[in-house]
């Protein structure tokens, strides 16, 4: 599903070059629960937007599908993340002006989904996650856990082959933290791949492989599961 081959990200100053990623090679097949670890500052962040296509490596080739991300234009990227990605992340990033329905919504107007089927996936979501009465609230009005639960419908009401999530507990009590691996859990035995990172050794557990990272390099692959 995901081949990276020898990839680096550097930032170019005048007199020398930093790197953040340093000749990472990682295969992730379809049905994987993958968790990256490593200290702040390693380039866990940086490995999962490049993953997630938000962002470009500098060097090395990105295959997903077995189609060269490191070969296309931005726009094909956009379509590509829109169609198959679902990303989530530790600050939440919800819209604060869109009501939770409107925010659940929100990647289905851009894939362009009719208007009828936009009601009744957004309904399954809030369904799911128990949140129909808080469908009309704004963001604000909700618990941190909450927001993280819409943040996690927004990313796979439009049903995303691969679900990134950067640290999704990193801000949230351990109950609310373990809540939501157990959504994981369950989202990857229905078949999506998944992609987390956290520092939570815990909730690492909860994958099926953990690579960490050290200094942008791979240093250690474990299969647990
Ligand atoms: N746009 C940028 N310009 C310069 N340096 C950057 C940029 N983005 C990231 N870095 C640097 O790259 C390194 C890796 O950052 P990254 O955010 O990927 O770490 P991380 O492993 O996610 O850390 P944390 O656990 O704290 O989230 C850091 O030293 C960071 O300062
Ligand atoms: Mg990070």
């Amino acid at each position: 599903m995901i081949k990276l081959t020898d990839i680096d990200k550097y930032i170019d100053s005048r007199f020398q070059r930093t790197f953040i990623l340093k000749g990472i090679d990682l295969e992730v097949q379809p049905g994987e629960f993958l968790t990256i670890m490593g200290p702040s500052g390693a380039g866990k962040s940086s490995l999962m937007n490049i993953i997630g296509m938000l962002d470009e490596p500098s060097a090395g080739e990105y295959y997903f599908f077995d189609e060269p991300v490191h070969k296309m234009r931005e726009k094909q990227k956009s379509e590509m993340h829109k169609n198959f990605i679902g990303f989530i992340f530790q600050a939440y990033h919800l819209i604060d002006e869109l009501t939770v329905y409107e925010n659940i919504e929100t990647p289905l107007l851009y894939k362009g989904v009719s208007s009828n089927m936009r009601k009744s996936l957004v309904a399954e979501m809030l369904d799911r996650f128990n949140m129909v009465a808080k469908k009309d609230l704004f963001p604000e009005q909700l618990s941190g856990g909450q927001q993280q639960l819409v943040g996690i419908a927004r990313a796979i009401v439009g049903e995303p082959k691969l679900l990134l999530a950067d640290e999704p507990t990193g801000n949230l009590h351990s109950d609310q933290g373990r809540q939501i691996m157990d959504i994981f859990q369950k989202l990857n035995e229905e078949g999506i791949t998944i992609i987390q990172v956290t520092h939570s050794e815990e909730n690492a557990r909860r994958g099926k492989r953990i690579v960490r990272i050290v200094d942008g390099a791979m240093a250690a692959d474990e299969k647990i599961r």
